[in-house]
Protein backbone atom coordinates (compact mmCIF):
# COMPACT_ATOMS: atom_id res chain seq x y z
CA UNK A 1 0.00 0.00 0.00
CA UNK A 2 1.54 3.07 -0.77
CA UNK A 3 1.65 5.87 1.98
CA UNK A 4 -0.79 8.11 1.89
CA UNK A 5 0.97 11.75 1.59
CA UNK A 6 -0.86 13.33 4.54
CA UNK A 7 0.17 10.68 6.79
CA UNK A 8 4.06 10.82 5.53
CA UNK A 9 6.30 12.63 7.49
CA UNK A 10 6.58 16.49 5.97
CA UNK A 11 10.49 16.12 4.74
CA UNK A 12 9.86 12.68 3.35
CA UNK A 13 7.25 13.98 1.20
CA UNK A 14 8.88 16.97 -0.02
CA UNK A 15 12.43 15.24 -1.03
CA UNK A 16 9.45 12.66 -3.00
CA UNK A 17 7.53 15.52 -5.03
CA UNK A 18 9.23 15.91 -7.99
CA UNK A 19 10.62 19.45 -8.45
CA UNK A 20 12.49 22.01 -10.35
CA UNK A 21 15.13 24.41 -9.26
CA UNK A 22 14.56 27.39 -11.12
CA UNK A 23 16.34 30.07 -8.48
CA UNK A 24 20.39 28.75 -7.87
CA UNK A 25 23.99 30.68 -8.22
CA UNK A 26 26.58 27.62 -9.07
CA UNK A 27 29.22 29.70 -6.93
CA UNK A 28 26.68 29.86 -4.06
CA UNK A 29 26.77 25.99 -3.83
CA UNK A 30 30.05 26.14 -2.80
CA UNK A 31 30.60 24.74 0.75
CA UNK A 32 33.44 25.36 3.13
CA UNK A 33 34.81 21.75 2.80
CA UNK A 34 34.92 21.97 -0.72
CA UNK A 35 36.63 26.06 -0.23
CA UNK A 36 39.23 24.42 1.77
CA UNK A 37 39.84 21.57 -0.59
CA UNK A 38 40.31 23.83 -3.80
CA UNK A 39 42.29 26.05 -1.88
CA UNK A 40 44.61 23.62 -0.48
CA UNK A 41 44.72 21.93 -4.40
CA UNK A 42 45.32 24.88 -5.88
CA UNK A 43 47.94 26.06 -3.52
CA UNK A 44 45.23 29.56 -2.56
CA UNK A 45 45.91 30.61 1.06
CA UNK A 46 42.53 31.65 3.02
CA UNK A 47 42.20 34.24 4.99
CA UNK A 48 40.50 31.84 7.43
CA UNK A 49 41.74 29.05 9.86
CA UNK A 50 39.07 26.83 9.59
CA UNK A 51 35.93 25.78 8.10
CA UNK A 52 34.46 26.58 11.16
CA UNK A 53 36.04 29.88 11.34
CA UNK A 54 35.00 30.85 7.78
CA UNK A 55 31.34 29.85 8.27
CA UNK A 56 30.92 31.80 11.30
CA UNK A 57 31.59 34.63 8.96
CA UNK A 58 28.37 34.06 7.96
CA UNK A 59 26.13 36.74 9.09
CA UNK A 60 24.64 38.54 6.80
CA UNK A 61 23.07 41.86 7.31
CA UNK A 62 21.89 42.45 3.77
CA UNK A 63 22.90 41.44 0.05
CA UNK A 64 26.23 43.09 -0.18
CA UNK A 65 27.33 41.78 2.92
CA UNK A 66 26.78 37.95 1.09
CA UNK A 67 27.78 39.32 -2.52
CA UNK A 68 31.43 40.16 -0.68
CA UNK A 69 31.74 36.47 0.88
CA UNK A 70 30.35 35.10 -2.29
CA UNK A 71 32.90 36.58 -4.48
CA UNK A 72 36.17 35.78 -2.23
CA UNK A 73 34.84 32.38 -1.92
CA UNK A 74 34.27 31.94 -5.67
CA UNK A 75 38.31 32.30 -5.95
CA UNK A 76 39.52 29.11 -5.33
CA UNK A 77 37.36 27.82 -8.78
CA UNK A 78 40.58 27.70 -10.98
CA UNK A 79 40.28 24.39 -13.36
CA UNK A 80 38.19 22.67 -15.25
CA UNK A 81 38.34 20.20 -12.45
CA UNK A 82 37.38 22.43 -9.84
CA UNK A 83 34.09 24.05 -11.87
CA UNK A 84 33.42 20.03 -12.35
CA UNK A 85 33.48 19.30 -8.99
CA UNK A 86 31.39 22.03 -7.73
CA UNK A 87 28.53 21.28 -10.43
CA UNK A 88 28.74 17.39 -9.01
CA UNK A 89 28.62 18.07 -5.64
CA UNK A 90 25.43 20.37 -5.75
CA UNK A 91 23.72 17.96 -8.30
CA UNK A 92 23.80 15.63 -5.75
CA UNK A 93 22.01 17.50 -3.54
CA UNK A 94 19.56 18.50 -5.54
CA UNK A 95 19.01 15.03 -6.56
CA UNK A 96 18.42 14.13 -3.39
CA UNK A 97 15.90 16.62 -2.94
CA UNK A 98 14.09 15.19 -5.27
CA UNK A 99 15.01 17.97 -8.01
CA UNK A 100 14.66 16.29 -11.85
CA UNK A 101 15.17 19.23 -13.65
CA UNK A 102 17.56 22.45 -12.26
CA UNK A 103 18.11 26.15 -14.43
CA UNK A 104 21.66 26.86 -12.92
CA UNK A 105 22.92 30.71 -13.59
CA UNK A 106 26.60 31.36 -13.51
CA UNK A 107 28.76 34.25 -12.96
CA UNK A 108 31.46 34.00 -15.81
CA UNK A 109 32.67 37.94 -14.58
CA UNK A 110 33.57 36.25 -11.63
CA UNK A 111 36.39 34.15 -13.00
CA UNK A 112 37.15 35.27 -16.21
CA UNK A 113 38.47 38.98 -14.24
CA UNK A 114 40.71 36.54 -12.24
CA UNK A 115 42.22 35.54 -15.52
CA UNK A 116 39.72 31.77 -15.84
CA UNK A 117 39.09 31.14 -19.24
CA UNK A 118 35.10 31.53 -20.32
CA UNK A 119 35.87 27.86 -22.14
CA UNK A 120 37.29 26.53 -18.54
CA UNK A 121 34.30 27.91 -16.68
CA UNK A 122 31.49 26.13 -19.24
CA UNK A 123 33.79 22.53 -19.65
CA UNK A 124 33.88 21.76 -16.06
CA UNK A 125 30.07 23.29 -15.37
CA UNK A 126 28.89 21.13 -18.54
CA UNK A 127 30.70 17.74 -18.28
CA UNK A 128 29.35 17.71 -14.78
CA UNK A 129 25.53 18.12 -16.04
CA UNK A 130 25.93 15.83 -18.91
CA UNK A 131 27.65 12.97 -16.33
CA UNK A 132 24.59 13.24 -14.30
CA UNK A 133 22.32 13.35 -16.23
CA UNK A 134 23.80 9.81 -17.35
CA UNK A 135 23.84 8.54 -14.12
CA UNK A 136 20.44 9.92 -12.92
CA UNK A 137 17.93 11.49 -15.65
CA UNK A 138 18.09 14.97 -14.26
CA UNK A 139 18.13 17.26 -16.53
CA UNK A 140 19.45 21.14 -16.63
CA UNK A 141 20.10 24.33 -18.38
CA UNK A 142 22.63 27.44 -17.77
CA UNK A 143 21.62 30.95 -17.76
CA UNK A 144 24.87 33.01 -17.90
CA UNK A 145 24.36 35.90 -15.22
CA UNK A 146 25.88 39.03 -16.13
CA UNK A 147 26.80 41.07 -13.00
CA UNK A 148 24.55 44.27 -12.57
CA UNK A 149 27.51 45.69 -10.25
CA UNK A 150 30.05 45.91 -13.35
CA UNK A 151 29.58 47.97 -16.70
CA UNK A 152 27.55 47.65 -19.93
CA UNK A 153 30.05 46.92 -21.85
CA UNK A 154 31.55 44.42 -19.67
CA UNK A 155 28.28 42.61 -19.94
CA UNK A 156 29.16 43.01 -23.75
CA UNK A 157 32.72 41.92 -23.26
CA UNK A 158 31.39 38.65 -21.86
CA UNK A 159 28.55 37.80 -24.14
CA UNK A 160 31.58 38.10 -26.88
CA UNK A 161 33.54 36.34 -25.24
CA UNK A 162 31.32 33.29 -24.53
CA UNK A 163 29.19 32.93 -27.95
CA UNK A 164 32.28 31.00 -29.66
CA UNK A 165 30.88 28.43 -27.38
CA UNK A 166 27.35 28.65 -27.96
CA UNK A 167 27.18 25.63 -30.76
CA UNK A 168 29.28 23.40 -28.14
CA UNK A 169 26.55 23.88 -25.68
CA UNK A 170 23.41 24.68 -27.27
CA UNK A 171 21.55 22.27 -25.68
CA UNK A 172 22.09 23.30 -22.45
CA UNK A 173 23.21 26.85 -22.41
CA UNK A 174 19.76 28.42 -23.40
CA UNK A 175 19.16 31.48 -21.29
CA UNK A 176 20.71 34.98 -19.52
CA UNK A 177 20.27 36.74 -16.51
CA UNK A 178 21.07 39.49 -14.30
CA UNK A 179 22.34 39.48 -10.27
CA UNK A 180 24.32 41.22 -8.06
CA UNK A 181 24.21 44.31 -6.14
CA UNK A 182 20.80 45.14 -6.98
CA UNK A 183 20.28 48.44 -5.04
CA UNK A 184 21.09 51.68 -7.71
CA UNK A 185 21.82 49.17 -10.74
CA UNK A 186 18.16 49.32 -12.15
CA UNK A 187 17.66 47.43 -15.26
CA UNK A 188 17.64 50.17 -17.28
CA UNK A 189 21.27 50.16 -17.63
CA UNK A 190 20.80 46.55 -18.95
CA UNK A 191 18.58 47.06 -22.12
CA UNK A 192 20.66 47.42 -24.90
CA UNK A 193 22.14 43.77 -23.68
CA UNK A 194 18.94 41.95 -22.98
CA UNK A 195 17.82 43.21 -26.58
CA UNK A 196 20.64 41.79 -27.92
CA UNK A 197 20.21 38.45 -26.55
CA UNK A 198 16.81 38.81 -27.20
CA UNK A 199 17.71 38.48 -31.25
CA UNK A 200 20.08 35.79 -30.65
CA UNK A 201 17.11 33.56 -29.10
CA UNK A 202 17.96 33.39 -25.43
CA UNK A 203 15.63 33.11 -22.47
CA UNK A 204 15.56 35.84 -20.68
CA UNK A 205 15.45 36.48 -16.84
CA UNK A 206 16.96 38.86 -14.17
CA UNK A 207 16.73 39.84 -10.45
CA UNK A 208 14.39 42.09 -9.55
CA UNK A 209 12.59 43.40 -6.20
CA UNK A 210 14.75 41.31 -3.85
CA UNK A 211 16.16 44.68 -2.03
CA UNK A 212 15.42 46.99 -4.96
CA UNK A 213 11.98 48.42 -5.35
CA UNK A 214 8.66 47.22 -7.03
CA UNK A 215 9.65 49.53 -9.91
CA UNK A 216 12.88 47.73 -10.89
CA UNK A 217 10.42 44.27 -11.18
CA UNK A 218 8.23 46.18 -13.57
CA UNK A 219 11.39 48.05 -15.59
CA UNK A 220 12.87 44.27 -15.65
CA UNK A 221 9.32 43.52 -17.43
CA UNK A 222 9.00 46.19 -19.91
CA UNK A 223 12.76 46.97 -20.69
CA UNK A 224 14.33 43.90 -20.25
CA UNK A 225 11.49 41.75 -21.32
CA UNK A 226 12.41 38.55 -18.55
CA UNK A 227 9.95 35.56 -19.30
CA UNK A 228 10.35 35.33 -15.50
CA UNK A 229 11.81 37.27 -12.31
CA UNK A 230 14.16 36.05 -10.48
CA UNK A 231 12.84 36.67 -6.26
CA UNK A 232 10.48 39.57 -7.26
CA UNK A 233 8.72 39.26 -4.06
CA UNK A 234 8.65 43.52 -3.46
CA UNK A 235 6.36 43.11 -6.31
CA UNK A 236 3.44 42.68 -3.84
CA UNK A 237 4.27 46.79 -2.27
CA UNK A 238 2.86 47.89 -5.77
CA UNK A 239 -1.18 46.25 -6.23
CA UNK A 240 -1.13 47.02 -9.75
CA UNK A 241 2.40 45.27 -10.44
CA UNK A 242 1.06 42.36 -8.79
CA UNK A 243 -2.07 41.88 -10.32
CA UNK A 244 -0.43 42.39 -14.28
CA UNK A 245 2.09 39.54 -12.60
CA UNK A 246 -0.96 37.66 -11.87
CA UNK A 247 -3.26 38.20 -15.04
CA UNK A 248 0.00 37.09 -17.44
CA UNK A 249 1.61 34.23 -14.51
CA UNK A 250 4.80 35.93 -14.79
CA UNK A 251 6.96 33.19 -12.67
CA UNK A 252 8.69 34.53 -9.67
CA UNK A 253 11.46 32.39 -8.15
CA UNK A 254 11.08 32.96 -4.72
CA UNK A 255 14.21 31.83 -2.10
CA UNK A 256 12.72 32.05 1.12
CA UNK A 257 15.84 31.17 3.29
CA UNK A 258 17.88 33.46 1.14
CA UNK A 259 15.35 36.41 2.17
CA UNK A 260 15.73 35.29 5.61
CA UNK A 261 19.38 35.30 5.83
CA UNK A 262 19.97 38.55 4.45
CA UNK A 263 16.97 40.32 5.74
CA UNK A 264 15.16 40.76 3.26
CA UNK A 265 12.39 39.26 6.15
CA UNK A 266 13.24 38.89 9.23
CA UNK A 267 11.24 36.41 10.03
CA UNK A 268 10.03 33.15 7.68
CA UNK A 269 6.57 33.56 9.38
CA UNK A 270 6.41 37.30 7.65
CA UNK A 271 7.54 36.10 4.16
CA UNK A 272 5.00 36.48 1.64
CA UNK A 273 5.16 33.23 -0.22
CA UNK A 274 1.91 31.87 0.55
CA UNK A 275 -0.06 35.01 0.22
CA UNK A 276 1.16 35.38 -3.02
CA UNK A 277 0.48 31.80 -4.18
CA UNK A 278 -3.06 32.03 -2.36
CA UNK A 279 -3.52 34.82 -4.58
CA UNK A 280 -2.66 33.32 -7.70
CA UNK A 281 0.77 34.37 -8.61
CA UNK A 282 3.10 31.54 -10.31
CA UNK A 283 5.69 31.38 -7.51
CA UNK A 284 8.31 28.86 -7.04
CA UNK A 285 10.49 27.71 -4.16
CA UNK A 286 14.54 27.87 -4.82
CA UNK A 287 17.79 27.59 -2.97
CA UNK A 288 19.60 30.52 -4.44
CA UNK A 289 22.73 30.19 -2.73
CA UNK A 290 22.53 27.10 -0.28
CA UNK A 291 25.84 26.43 0.58
CA UNK A 292 25.41 30.61 2.40
CA UNK A 293 22.11 30.16 3.33
CA UNK A 294 21.39 27.51 5.36
CA UNK A 295 19.15 24.91 2.35
CA UNK A 296 18.99 23.47 -0.75
CA UNK A 297 15.55 23.57 -2.23
CA UNK A 298 14.23 20.94 0.07
CA UNK A 299 14.88 22.39 3.34
CA UNK A 300 12.58 25.61 1.71
CA UNK A 301 9.86 23.80 1.24
CA UNK A 302 9.82 22.68 4.55
CA UNK A 303 10.65 25.65 6.36
CA UNK A 304 7.99 27.66 4.62
CA UNK A 305 5.55 24.51 4.90
CA UNK A 306 6.52 24.97 8.86
CA UNK A 307 6.78 28.43 8.74
CA UNK A 308 3.52 29.44 6.83
CA UNK A 309 1.36 26.22 7.56
CA UNK A 310 1.57 25.28 3.73
CA UNK A 311 -0.88 22.22 3.34
CA UNK A 312 0.07 19.41 1.22
CA UNK A 313 -1.87 20.64 -1.79
CA UNK A 314 0.27 23.85 -1.68
CA UNK A 315 3.70 22.16 -1.40
CA UNK A 316 2.16 20.18 -4.28
CA UNK A 317 1.09 23.45 -6.39
CA UNK A 318 4.40 25.08 -5.79
CA UNK A 319 6.65 22.14 -7.41
CA UNK A 320 3.88 22.00 -10.42
CA UNK A 321 4.42 25.64 -10.56
CA UNK A 322 8.31 25.23 -11.03
CA UNK A 323 7.79 22.78 -13.99
CA UNK A 324 5.30 25.06 -15.82
CA UNK A 325 7.86 28.15 -14.99
CA UNK A 326 10.46 26.51 -16.49
CA UNK A 327 12.29 26.54 -19.63
CA UNK A 328 11.42 22.90 -20.59
CA UNK A 329 9.77 22.07 -23.56
CA UNK A 330 6.01 21.08 -23.46
CA UNK A 331 5.94 17.43 -23.47
CA UNK A 332 8.73 17.29 -20.95
CA UNK A 333 6.62 19.44 -18.73
CA UNK A 334 3.69 17.17 -19.19
CA UNK A 335 5.51 14.40 -18.45
CA UNK A 336 6.77 15.72 -14.99
CA UNK A 337 3.07 17.12 -13.99
CA UNK A 338 1.89 14.16 -14.49
CA UNK A 339 4.43 12.78 -12.05
CA UNK A 340 3.99 15.38 -9.87
CA UNK A 341 0.14 14.16 -9.96
CA UNK A 342 0.97 10.62 -9.89
CA UNK A 343 2.92 11.21 -6.33
CA UNK A 344 0.31 13.52 -4.92
CA UNK A 345 -2.34 11.10 -5.55
CA UNK A 346 -0.50 8.51 -4.00
CA UNK A 347 -0.41 6.58 -6.87
CA UNK A 348 3.64 6.11 -6.72
N1 LIG B 1 24.24 36.42 -6.68
C1 LIG B 1 24.16 35.31 -5.97
N2 LIG B 1 23.09 35.34 -5.17
C2 LIG B 1 22.45 36.51 -5.41
C3 LIG B 1 21.29 37.11 -4.91
N3 LIG B 1 20.51 36.54 -3.99
N4 LIG B 1 20.96 38.34 -5.38
C4 LIG B 1 21.71 38.94 -6.28
N5 LIG B 1 22.82 38.40 -6.79
C5 LIG B 1 23.19 37.19 -6.35
ZN1 LIG C 1 19.82 34.83 -6.86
Amino acid sequence: MPTSSHTQNLSDFVAGLPKAELHLHIEGTLEPDLIFKLAQRNHIELPYSSEEALRSAYAFTDLQSFLDLYYAGASVLITEQDFYDLTTAYLKHAHYDGVRHAEIMFDPQTHTARGISMATVFAGIVRALRDAHKATGMTSYLLLSFLRHLSEQDAFDTLEAALPLRDQYRDVWIGIGLDSSERGNPPEKFARIYTRCKELGFRLVAHAGEEGPPSYVRDALDLLHVERIDHGIRAEEDPALLRRLIAHQTPLTVCPLSNLKLHVVEDLRQHNLARLLRQGALVTVNSDDPAYFGGYVAKNYTECARALDLSREELTALARNSITASFLPEEQKRKLLDEISAYAEGLI
